[in-house]
């Protein structure tokens, strides 16, 4: 770690650490305050349901004759916790699931639906009780912009069409009207649409050319029919499919192939965003480790892995950067989180959420503001009972998780502007060992956001470059693999900074082992 001697003094006079106190590290973090950087898109808070394990079906449907109190169907106490965090979109009906998903089985009255099987998760029966129109009433539920996930791999261009035309079509259009006899007249507004899901694997088994000139085709018929014209999201990379990336940019991003005169005939690319998968976990895809039980090598593990979305955002942003210096096409992470071995009994992909979820969502989300002029989306894998969940449910039972804490506590910074910071450090084995993210909101406050990935060591923090501390929220626990449970009180709730020291314009604070802090300063 670099040493600023005149640091070492003042701490030696102000020093908010008692003399014996456990082991800790001293740190710089310098905000630039007057260096306004790229907008925060709020979509990069989005989210993620796919029909799979618990995640609709108990976790958001109950039905409307459900003992569990429901709108309409949906969960009240889930509509709730998730209207806490700002959703600004969530992504529907999958991942893998989309790409077998046909739209008119779930639309009509809910009796005369016919029931399909899940092939993508379980063989397990689809009630289709949950559509289009459900989806949608969630969306609007929770206040969530709709991202729909159109079938490529099994469907056609002429059902992803129908399905287009029967979201947006004017309430007076045959579609429009078939839409109303189902209950809507007004067309829906739908901003995002997905171009097929994964078609380098359970969406199609495509290589790169063909997916791009399957992209190509269908971005030639797929369209909003009224209202605001929706962004179609392209199939991106797996983890680091450099390949992938520098094909679609090739082949799909522009309406006739460069160096045509036609090439930028229009104000936007035929391509407004690519996507880009990833997912966290503390040992390989076969053998991802335990959600809970484990050791400090399973947080550095998981730590580890969680930092490489740097490294891909950075690389797969370099290839776009060659294509598009102009950054018209946004990389939208559609799919991110901790991914661990499943729960024995449990439903399909249902994971306990832990302390070392919540540090990796907060080293994610500051990692993606760091690469805000790029990233325009995420949504983090999969909202209830599904992978790295917001909230948890059993029964009429609901939990919210550290990650959900996390989301909460981060809301601040949607739609602020990124400032830079600079951070000084040791670093916690192969990492650095604190992770910081600043940004300024609309109303002029800064709000900092700080990840101590040490489990064991706190951060003695020299502050510089912002006013004075007048709010602080962190939340931590006891151990690694702390985790929530139904029927005990939430063991996460955040609290406020008991160490802030100030003189002047200096700032100093003491953040604990394994934690996530958020500042707000004036
Ligand atoms: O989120 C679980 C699965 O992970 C999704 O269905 C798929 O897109 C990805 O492989």
């Amino acid at each position: 770690m670099r040493v600023w001697a005149s640091l070492a003094v003042t701490f030696a006079i102000v020093s908010v650490v008692p003399a014996g106190a456990a082991e800790a590290i001293d740190a710089k973090i310098v905000v630039h305050a007057d260096k306004l950087g790229a907008k925060i898109d709020r979509n990069i808070y989005g989210h993620f349901v796919e029909h799979l394990g618990r995640g609709v079906y108990e976790g958001i449907w109950v039905g409307e004759d459900s003992p569990i109190p429901n709108t309409r169907g949906i969960r009240k106490d889930v509509v709730a916790a998730l209207k806490q965090l700002n959703p600004p979109v969530v992504r529907w009906p999958g991942g893998c699931f989309a790409d077998s998903y046909h739209w008119r089985d779930g639309v009509g009255p809910r009796d005369k639906r016919p029931a399909s099987i899940n092939g993508s998760w379980g063989n397990v029966p689809e009630s289709n009780a949950f559509g289009t129109h459900e989806f949608m009433d969630f969306a609007e539920q929770v206040g969530a912009k709709p991202f729909v996930s159109i079938n490529v791999g099994s469907g056609t261009v002429q059902e992803a069409d129908s399905w287009m035309q029967y979201m947006t079509a004017p309430a007076d259009s045959p579609p429009g009207k078939e839409r109303a006899k189902n209950g809507r007249t007004e067309p829906w507004n739908v901003p995002y649409i997905g171009v097929g899901n994964e078609t380098w694997g359970c969406g199609g088994n495509m290589f790169a050319d063909t997916y791009a000139d399957e992209f190509r085709k269908y971005a030639a018929f797929v369209r909003t029919w009224s209202g605001p014209r929706g962004q179609l999201i392209a199939v991106g990379a797996d983890t680091d499919e450099y390949a992938w990336t520098e094909t679609m940019m090739k082949r799909a991003m522009l309406w006739r192939p460069d160096p045509s005169p036609m090439a930028y005939n229009v104000d936007r690319p035929l391509m407004p965003m690519l996507s880009l998968h990833f997912y966290t976990f503390a040992g390989t895809w076969q053998k991802k480790g335990a959600s809970t039980g484990f050791g400090e090598d399973g947080w550095k593990a998981g730590l580890k892995r969680a930092y490489v979305m740097d490294e891909l955002i950075r690389k797969h942003g370099a290839i776009m950067d060659k294509y598009d210096p102009e950054k018209k096409v946004g990389l939208a992470v559609d799919e991110w989180g901790t991914w661990w071995d499943g729960t024995k009994g449990a439903s399909t992909l249902y994971q306990e959420n832990t302390l070392r979820d919540a540090i990796i969502a907060g080293m994610t989300l500051n990692i993606f503001h760091d690469h805000a002029d790029r990233v325009r989306m995420a949504n983090i894998a999969q909202t209830i009972n599904v992978l790295q969940a917001m909230v948890l449910t059993k029964g009429e039972k609901m939990i919210v998780t550290p990650t959900w804490h996390v989301f909460e506590m981060y809301k601040v910074h949607q739609d602020a502007t990124r400032l830079p910071v600079d951070v000084t450090a040791p670093a916690y084995g192969d990492l650095p060992s604190l992770s910081v993210s600043a940004s300024r909101d609309a109303a002029g406050l800064v709000h900092v956001s700080i990840v101590n990935l040490d489990p064991e060591k706190a951060a003695r923090i020299d502050l510089s470059g912002v006013g004075k501390v007048t709010d602080s929220r962190m939340l931590t626990a006891d151990a690694m693999d702390a985790h929530p449970a139904f029927d005990q009180a939430d063991p996460f709730v955040p609290v406020a900074l008991k160490n802030i020291k100030a003189k002047g314009k200096a700032v100093w604070l003491e953040v604990p082992s394994k934690s996530v802090t958020v500042l707000t300063v004036q």
